[in-house]
């Protein structure tokens, strides 16, 4: 159990975020969840959870998470960017607007709100921990599933956890990712579940926990920097 720990997840209505919140909830945390409808989401209203509506694209969303982090709990100890949009297509037929939706949810929705949040953990002087939810297909593809413009942006997170956790490693802040293959979750509402069990050789479908449990390891981990935790059944072990 971890008392006067305070983390802040965001992407939490729903899904692996809102998974994410229970798990560290039911560990004690004080949590801050976020996302544009997150007080709409149900959770059960606890003197140790927040809940703070935004897109966590613009930089003032990100302020008030800090703020409300600060203010209710007095700390931020530990961040789970986790809020992150995917579109699959071939590389030809994305479009600019598209381009440009991906890089403010998943790119710009970590820089603002890691950035404060390591500001503050500078201040406190006792470390902390960052972890991301990127993809197992940003390093490995699969044939029949093109997702190259949003895996610039996970591929982009991966490349500035190792920046940050080398950056960061003498004030203790701990930087890692979890790159999830397929997970039971509505961004997956309209694809056939006979199909997306072909994505890993288990062939089978991780469920939210999957990955809010590899996330707790994560932020829990003390000696664990600079690494990418695949949570996809094998599926960046090779051909199958
Ligand atoms: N499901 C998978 O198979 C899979 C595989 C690999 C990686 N991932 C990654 O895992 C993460 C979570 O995915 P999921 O499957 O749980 O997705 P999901 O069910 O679509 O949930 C996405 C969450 O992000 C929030 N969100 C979306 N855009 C936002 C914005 N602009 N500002 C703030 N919040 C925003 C949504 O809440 P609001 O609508 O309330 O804003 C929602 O809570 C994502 O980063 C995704 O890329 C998922």
């Amino acid at each position: 159990m971890k008392k006067n720990q305070t983390v802040i997840v965001t992407g939490a209505s729903q899904g692996i975020g809102a998974a994410i919140v229970q798990a560290f909830l039911d560990r004690g945390y004080n949590v801050v969840a976020t996302s544009r409808s997150v007080s709409k989401a149900g959770f059960a209203p606890s003197a140790n959870l927040a809940l703070v509506d935004g897109d966590i694209g613009q930089a003032a969303t990100a302020e008030k998470v800090a703020q409300t982090a600060v203010a209710k709990f007095g700390s931020i100890n530990h961040v789970v960017n986790n809020a992150g949009i995917f579109s699959a297509k071939p590389f030809t037929e994305y479009t600019a607007g598209e381009f440009r939706n991906l890089v403010s949810t998943n790119l710009e929705g970590f820089i603002f709100i890691t950035q404060l949040a390591v500001k503050q953990m500078l201040s406190q002087g006792i470390g902390g921990s960052v972890t991301t939810i990127t993809a197992s297909l940003a390093t490995n593809p699969i044939a029949g599933l093109p997702a190259s413009i949003s895996m610039i942006t996970k591929g982009g997170l991966n490349a500035i956890t190792v920046s940050l956790a080398s950056e960061y490693a003498k004030s203790s802040i701990r930087f890692n990712a979890v790159a999830p293959g397929v997970v039971d979750t509505p961004l997956h509402k309209s694809n056939p579940k006979d199909f997306l069990k072909t994505l890993s050789p288990m062939g089978a479908i991780s469920d939210s926990k999957d990955v809010a449990d590899a996330v707790v390891y994560l932020t829990e981990a003390r000696h664990v920097t600079g690494e990418v935790l695949h949570v996809d059944g094998g599926a960046h072990s090779g051909r199958w």
